[in-house]
Parts: C-alpha cells; structure tokens; sequence
C-alpha cells in the first residue's frame, strides 16, 4: 500500500514538461552573474535554454551541465554573415569550440531575431537567408550539422494571425517576404531544420481594443472560431494553426515547429499583471505537459518562455511590458508560483541564491524642495538613463501622486547609478532616505550589487595597478 502512495506521489511530483525551455535575455543595466543563474536553471529542472547572442561568460556558465542551448546571431550581424568564411567563423569561435566532453550542448543556431518584423521595414530581408544558408553550410562543412540545426526565429507577423487571417486553414505568408520565406522553408526542410515561431497572445491583446480578452487564455470562450468545423477557443492554437496552413501553402505543411517565445508580462501596461500571467500560464504548462498539441497538430511542441528573468534596458519602443517578461524579477526572484511540470501544483519557483544588493538606500524627493519648476525635466532625465516603465497607464505604480513619481524617478536612477552619491542631486531636489518608501503595490527597488564583477573602472583600475606596482 504505501509502495504505491510512493509511486503516485513520484507521479505527482511531476516530471518537468519534455521540451520546455526559457529565454535568457541580458538586455539588463544589473546583470545577475552567469553562473547564479545557470543554477537557477539547475535548480527548476530547466533542460532547455535559448539565448540572444553567444556571449563567452555564458557559454562558459552553461559548460559541463547537459542544459541544451540555442545560441543565437544578433540581427545587426546578418549582413556580414553573407560571407562564408565570416560564417565558418562564427561557428569555430561559438559552436564548435564549445564541441567536448563537458562542453555546451548546443542544439541549434538562431540566426537572427525576428529579421522581418513589420516595424524593420524590411531592414534584414536581402541579409536573412544568404547569413542562414551559410550558417548552416558552415555547421555541415564542420561535421556537426546532423545535431546542430540553424533557424531563424520569427514572429508571427510573417503571417497574418487572426484576426487578419479569419480562420487558420487560410493561412500563407506575409506577400512582401513571400519569396524569402519559401526559399528559407525549403532550405530549413532540406537541412531537416525547424522552423521557429515567436507566438504572444498578449501582443494581440495589446494591438487590438476589441479583442476579445478570454482568447488570449486557454480556460474557454463562449463563440470558437470555426475553422472547417474545428473550434478554436484560443489564440495560440489559432495562431500555430495558421503557421501551419502557411508552410502547408508553400509545400512543407509538415516542417517542425518550435515556438522560440511564448508568454506573458506583469506590468507596463493594464493587460500586463501578475493575474493574469498566472492565468496564462496555468492554462499554457498543462497542455504542454499533456502533449496536447493544436487542433491540426495534436501532440508534442518544443516551446521556450519568454523570459526569464526581467530586462530593465530593453528597448520600450513596442510598449513599456517590454521590460516585465520575466518569470523572476530583475533580482531573479520568483514573482507568482507556478509549477513546470505542467501539473498545477503551483508554487514559488527557486529564485537566485545569494543574490548581493546595494545598501537599503533609496533616492527621494526633498520634503522641503523650493524649486519645483525644476521637477519636470529632473524626472525626465532620470527617466531618461532608467527605468520608468511601471509609473505608466495600468502599471504598478500609476497610482502615485506627483511627488511620489518623482521620487520613483530619482530612486531608480539612483539604482541604476550605483547609489552613487552624485546621483542622488538633481539639482538639490533629492536626498538619500534609509527609510523604505515603497507604497501599497509600487516597488521602490534596490538594484543588486554588480560589484559581482569587478566596479572598477579601467582608469581606476590602472591606478590601483600603478599603486601595487610601487609598492613592490
Ligand atoms: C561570437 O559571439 C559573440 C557573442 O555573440 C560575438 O561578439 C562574436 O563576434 C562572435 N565571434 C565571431 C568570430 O563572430
Ligand atoms: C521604419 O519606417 C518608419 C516610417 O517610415 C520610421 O518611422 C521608422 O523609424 C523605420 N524603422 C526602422 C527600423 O528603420
Ligand atoms: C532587397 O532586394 C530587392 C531586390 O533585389 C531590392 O529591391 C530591395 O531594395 C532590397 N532591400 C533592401 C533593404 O536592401
Ligand atoms: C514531410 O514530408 C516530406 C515529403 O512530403 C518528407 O520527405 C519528410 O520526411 C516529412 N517530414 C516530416 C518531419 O515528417
Ligand atoms: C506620474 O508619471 C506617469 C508617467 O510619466 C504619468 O502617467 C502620471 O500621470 C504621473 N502622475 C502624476 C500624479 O503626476
Ligand atoms: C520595501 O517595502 C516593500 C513593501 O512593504 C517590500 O515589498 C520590499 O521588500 C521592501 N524593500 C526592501 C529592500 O526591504
Ligand atoms: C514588490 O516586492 C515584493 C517582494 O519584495 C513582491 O512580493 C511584490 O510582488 C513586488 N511587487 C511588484 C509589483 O513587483
């Protein structure tokens, strides 16, 4: 009797979902260090990572553990992988160095990140398939092609998702990248390479007042699309379905697909909160557990998160969520429970192990501030070289009165600084508290120490040097 409680706890316990991984993006002013986060990666049971470019600190973090990695070729580097030998190149210095025993598991080349965005106009369309061809010819030429595979994440804007395409089955490509689409999914299907998809729900959400907010979770609707007598109750499956029906119109209607990004952020924006990222999640990890698949393609799908871990730098030029994707905050810890075994067992994820802060400082109006006038622009300067996405619309802290927004404004520039002591001035309007002033939901944050590394500055440095040298 107990043996089998034994066993059905081992069974609930929960295996972690086959083919999840997570997107580990550095776009942060406070970097967690390499190797902390690997372990947190360690510590979920996260077997899959997928990253943005090939940074060696990285790589070096993830040798030796059996994580399997994308690794990835920044869009501003495409043209010049136009070249083979630059592309053979590449892949010595970033796949294939890595290619031992207790080396990186790579698994696949990302060549680019979303190249045909809308919003590029076009920038990346001649440089895309030329760098992914040689990428590729290089990682065969190199004897590793059978087990490393080049794609070329993109979002599904390549595509006309619903509700531009009004059902799945109507499917194709984007006409203006058509020809670049074919030729690049004949060449993926040539090299038995997936296709990679970026799919956000919550982007659609974003993009479309009247877009019906139940469609963006998985937990039902009340009117399903028809799709040739399939319902669609969600705009994932929708959205992977019309994928498929594109491949499909070109001749691959079979290719793999991995979905590179998926997931949801918690603030920036008043669809963005920790609500209803849980609600996303607690309907995405159990279906990915099951294998359920899509109407069309029922079963296993290799799928990353989007994020990991918060990216306070990233560009806010779609919207100010940009910067709260993470499952961990900026500090790597858990920000809502939830449970990568997909079995709704929910609980707060390992955060970061001794993680190290800035003194409890904070940045802060002067009570006794005359020159008000001046506030306007400090703010604007502060929010400048900062992060000010959550005082916005529908974000944690737009509640704030005035004079709590400029002492938001000062704090997380202050942070960002360093807490260094000229930081905290602008123009006599600020002063340094050890009192936390954080209110209600609004985080007054301490950024962590990156003195991780070395605070030193190279001119610093060449003093201290000089010191020690006199000294001998
Ligand atoms: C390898 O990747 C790194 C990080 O993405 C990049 O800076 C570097 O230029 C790459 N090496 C070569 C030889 O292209
Ligand atoms: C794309 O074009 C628009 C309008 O012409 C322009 O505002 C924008 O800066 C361009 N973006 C890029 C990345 O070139
Ligand atoms: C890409 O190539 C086409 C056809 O040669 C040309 O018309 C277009 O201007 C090129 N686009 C860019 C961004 O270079
Ligand atoms: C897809 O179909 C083609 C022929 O139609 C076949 O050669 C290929 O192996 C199939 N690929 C997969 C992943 O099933
Ligand atoms: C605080 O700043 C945000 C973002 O700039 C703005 O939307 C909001 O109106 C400001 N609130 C007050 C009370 O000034
Ligand atoms: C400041 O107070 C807030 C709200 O009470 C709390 O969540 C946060 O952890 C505190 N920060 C520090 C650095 O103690
Ligand atoms: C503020 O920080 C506390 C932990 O210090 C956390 O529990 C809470 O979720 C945070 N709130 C926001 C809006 O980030």
């Amino acid at each position: 009797m107990r043996e089998i409680w034994v066993l059905v706890f081992l069974f609930w316990g929960g295996e972690f979902i086959e083919g999840l991984g997570v997107n580990w993006g550095t776009m942060a002013t406070h970097k967690l260090p390499p190797k902390v986060v690997v372990q947190m990666l360690k510590d979920n049971g996260i077997k899959k990572v997928k990253l943005f470019d090939a940074d060696q600190s990285t790589m070096s973090a993830l040798a030796g553990t059996d994580i399997e990695v994308m690794v990835a070729i920044p869009n501003d580097q495409l043209a010049v992988m136009g070249s083979f030998d630059r592309a053979k190149e590449w892949v010595r210095r970033n796949v294939t160095r890595y290619n031992f025993n207790g080396g990186v598991n790579i698994k696949y080349v990302a060549v680019g990140n979303e190249p045909f965005l809308t919003s590029y106009n076009n920038s990346f369309l001649n440089t895309t398939f030329p760098a992914l061809q040689n990428i590729q010819n290089a990682l065969n030429d190199a004897g590793v092609g059978d087990s490393i595979k080049a794609t070329v994440p993109l979002n599904a804007d390549v595509y006309g998702s619903p509700p531009d395409n009004p059902i799945p089955s109507a499917g194709t490509f984007r006409t203006d990248i058509l020809g670049q689409m074919t030729q690049i999914v004949e060449f993926l299907n040539k090299n038995s390479a997936p296709f990679t998809v970026n799919i956000y729900p919550f982007l659609s959400l974003y993009a479309n007042e009247n877009f019906p907010v139940d469609y963006a979770f998985f937990d039902g609707v009340s009117n399903p699309i028809v799709d040739n007598g399939i319902p669609y109750t969600n705009v994932f499956d929708a959205n992977f379905d019309t994928l498929g029906a594109s491949l499909k119109a070109v001749g691959y209607g079979n290719m793999t697909i991995i979905v590179g990004e998926v997931g949801w952020p918690t603030d920036g924006d008043r669809n963005a909160n920790v609500n209803f990222a849980l609600r996303f999640y607690r309907g995405l990890l159990p279906r990915l557990a099951a294998n359920k698949g899509t109407p069309v393609r029922p079963g296993y799908i290799e799928v990353y998160l989007f994020g990991l871990i918060d990216e306070d730098a990233k560009s806010i030029a779609p919207g100010n969520f940009e910067r709260h994707w993470g499952i961990f905050r900026y500090d790597g810890q858990p920000k809502f429970p939830m449970d990568l075994s997909g079995q709704l067992q929910d609980q707060y994820l390992v955060g970061a192990q001794n993680v190290q802060y800035l003194p409890q400082k904070w940045c802060v109006l002067r009570p006794d501030a005359k020159d008000i006038s001046k506030l306007a622009e400090n703010i604007n300067y502060a929010c400048t070289f900062s992060d000010c996405t959550a005082l916005g619309y529908g974000s944690s802290c737009n509640g704030l009165d005035p004079n709590g927004n400029a002492t938001y404004a000062f704090n997380m520039y202050f942070q960002v600084q360093n807490q260094k002591d000229l930081s905290c001035n602008f123009q006599g309007l600020a002063m340094v508290t050890d009192q936390n002033v954080s209110q209600g939901n609004c985080n007054f944050t301490i950024q962590i120490a990156t003195s991780y590394s070395s605070n030193l500055s190279p001119v610093a440095l060449v003093f201290v040097i000089s010191f020690i040298i006199l000294l001998l």
